[in-house]
């Protein structure tokens, strides 16, 4: 494999026009929007609009002239067809770790008379952080089940109100079989709370297809939408009108604007709504998920399989001489949007990759991760990255002191 083989496989990719939607800096070889996406072209214009014209001189009747008020069912919807879900499921705001919590509650109040919420070891602490406080608060149990070892059935039975699971696994890319392990939670009578935050934008998500009931995930990853993004929340169709979530704050209240007293949630998935839309924010995500119009979830799926896979023959040939290995699950099914390395000195690896403007992070504890968003990365990219790797490790640099010196954010 050479460098005009990718060049080659560039010039017959589908999707190559999409990398124009993005403003890269130069030279930059980004393998991080799995932790952070790029500024997608328009989000600048959109903030500038909004701070320059909507806020500074139209100021509060914006919120009905500029679309404020519906700005999460605007955003909710353009998210519908990347994550497979049926018109009017999908609204947005909070962080991932709030929209978590409340959907948790809400399906746990959903299977009342049990008492066990199943999740998996290896989940972004997050997930697991926020499992435990609401076990706590809820006085459920939290069941731990290891994926790798044993099938779903293994620690379903009638006890499990919910299963909070990450479809894919932030550390190694692994993917679960959405449908598959929605049916046998199913089979026990629990509901599953589907995290798609390394999932949406990268992957094939078929949330009706599969029969989900619940899933959250984050805006700033795959999806572009800035640091700090809001969070997306999804319920099914047949739970919009029951579903409970514990944040009863006034805009997910039925009438904001009537201000009556008592709680009475909106109908649809506007009741997930707890406080005032943060509005900026959601703008953003909302221009950036331009970059989305008209592409085909499928053909993305494609090009980030034939973009691993590039990656991983590439890495196994041009690394394995300096005893590094790439960790990616083999079958393609099960394979998310990434690949990762694992050496002892991935932090210093990763700073010295840097220097060189291929950017990567670092995951404890001897973790290279690189995400590959097929919206805006070549195979060129991929083949340069990989040269780059084996000159950092042929010269040492991962060992050099400025590289191992760790920052605040790794
Ligand atoms: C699987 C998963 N869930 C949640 C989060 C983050 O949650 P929050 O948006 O609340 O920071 C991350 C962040 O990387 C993640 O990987």
């Amino acid at each position: 494999m050479e460098r005009t083989d990718a060049e080659a496989l560039d010039r017959t990719d589908p999707l190559a026009h999409l990398r124009d939607r993005f403003d890269l800096p130069d030279g930059l070889i980004y393998l991080d929007g799995n932790s952070l996406g790029p500024l997608p072209r328009g989000v600048a214009e959109r903030v500038g609009r909004l701070v320059g014209t909507e806020w500074r001189d139209d100021l509060i009747t914006s919120w009905n002239t500029h679309g404020w008020y519906d700005l999460p069912a605007t955003v909710g919807a353009k998210l519908e067809p990347l994550l497979g879900a049926e018109p009017g499921t999908v609204t947005v705001g909070d962080s991932t770790s709030v929209q978590l919590f409340k959907l948790l509650v809400a399906g746990a109040r959903l299977r009342p008379d049990r008492r066990v919420v199943v999740t998996e070891p290896g989940n972004f602490p997050t997930d697991s952080y926020v499992i435990d406080g609401v076990a706590r608060l809820l006085g459920l149990t939290v069941r731990w089940w290891s994926s790798d070892a044993e099938p779903p059935a293994a620690v379903l039975d009638d006890d499990v109100a919910v299963a909070s699971l990450c479809h894919v696994d932030y550390r190694l890319g692994r993917m679960h079989d959405g449908a598959a392990v929605t049916r046998a939670v199913h089979e026990t009578g629990a509901v599953v709370l589907w995290d798609l935050c390394h999932s949406a934008g990268a992957v094939a998500v078929d949330l009706a297809g599969w029969g989900a009931d619940l899933a959250v995930g984050c805006g700033y990853k795959y999806l572009n939408g800035g640091p700090g993004a809001p969070a997306f929340g999804y319920v099914a169709p047949r739970w919009l009108d029951v579903v409970d979530q514990p944040i009863t704050g006034w805009f997910g209240h039925a009438k904001p604007f009537a201000l009556e007293r008592d709680y009475r949630p909106a109908d649809g998935v506007r009741r997930l709504l707890s406080g005032t839309t943060p509005v900026i924010g959601t703008a953003v995500l909302d221009a950036a998920l331009d970059a989305f119009d008209g592409v085909d979830i499928a053909a993305v799926r494609r090009k980030s399989l034939a973009l691993t896979e590039l990656f991983l023959t590439l890495a196994s040939d041009r690394l394995g001489a300096y005893g590094v290995e790439p960790e990616v699950p083999r079958d393609h099914a099960a394979r998310g949007s990434q690949l990762c390395l694992r050496l002892p000195e991935a932090y210093g690896f990763v700073q010295a990759l840097i220097a060189r403007r291929v950017v990567g992070d670092f995951r404890e504890p001897d973790l290279a991760r690189f995400g590959v968003a097929p919206l805006y990365i070549r195979f060129v990219d991929v083949y340069d990255a990989v040269e780059h790797m084996a000159a950092v490790l042929a010269a040492d640099e991962h060992r050099r002191p400025e590289n191992v010196t760790r920052a605040a954010v790794t």
